[in-house]
């Protein structure tokens, strides 16, 4: 089965590739496409570039083109509820779009007609998850992640995020990978180790721990891998 490990940004796939150390490399649509074998599994392995479109692109090309039939997301987050400090791992159970905005017509924020305001991640892949967080003892928290095409740094817009999705972290793709992933059938996981908290500081945390907290989660999807 081919399974597509995808992250947003160059630092969130690098830690992958150096641990599957050989791979072959396919240019389409303006990205790479890293193949490989790990174990019993083929792999597609790409960052889409940041934000919502991208995201689009990549995951549909690594399901239409490559024939993903899985795809776990790896990458960083701001966070949103207090419990989740730097380092942090989130898996999201549902994802939406902070930034869809059409309730000049009636919709609730994060809606649009014959869409939904939050899409379910694939629950099978949310219990491997938790095997592989209670066997390396890792506080894996599991929660709402918004998405949005905004680089969150203000307490204000990120209260308005919690207490309009009840979100517990932020990003810029999620939630339109999870609409591609359900569109097309294809069980997805998105995980997220925080960089920063959406806050004043977000810019510099986010320089400061991306590497790091890249590393946290791309380590835990490769553990993902060894019990599926
Ligand atoms: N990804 C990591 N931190 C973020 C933030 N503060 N806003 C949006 N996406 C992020």
């Amino acid at each position: 089965m081919k399974i597509a490990i995808m992250g947003a940004m160059q630092e969130e796939i690098e830690p992958l590739l150096a641990k599957i150390g050989e791979y072959e490399k396919v240019r389409y649509a303006k990205n790479d496409y890293y193949l490989a074998k790990y174990k019993n599994f083929e792999l597609v392995i790409a960052y889409s570039k940041i934000g919502k479109v991208f995201a689009t692109l990549t995951a549909t090309t690594m399901i239409e083109k490559f024939g993903a039939k899985k795809l776990l997301f790896s990458g960083v987050a701001g966070a949103i509820n207090p419990e989740l400090k730097i380092g942090d791992l989130i898996a999201a159970t549902q994802l939406c779009q902070h930034d869809l905005d059409i309730t000049a017509f009636g919709h609730p924020y994060g809606y649009v007609p014959e869409g939904a305001v939050c899409i379910k991640s694939d629950t099978n892949l949310r219990k491997i998850a938790k095997t592989v967080a209670d066997e390396k003892s890792i506080a894996l928290k599991e929660g709402t992640i918004a998405t949005g095409d905004q680089f969150v740094a203000d307490v204000a817009r990120k209260e308005w995020i919690e207490k309009t999705f009840d979100a517990d972290a932020l990003e810029m793709e999620g939630a339109s990978v999870a609409v591609v992933c359900d569109s097309l059938d294809v069980p997805f996981f998105i995980l997220r180790a925080i960089s920063d908290s959406a806050d004043m500081d977000a810019g510099f945390n986010f320089d400061t721990f991306l590497e790091s907290s890249a590393k946290q989660s791309a380590d835990f999807i490769i553990s993902m891998l060894d019990h599926m």
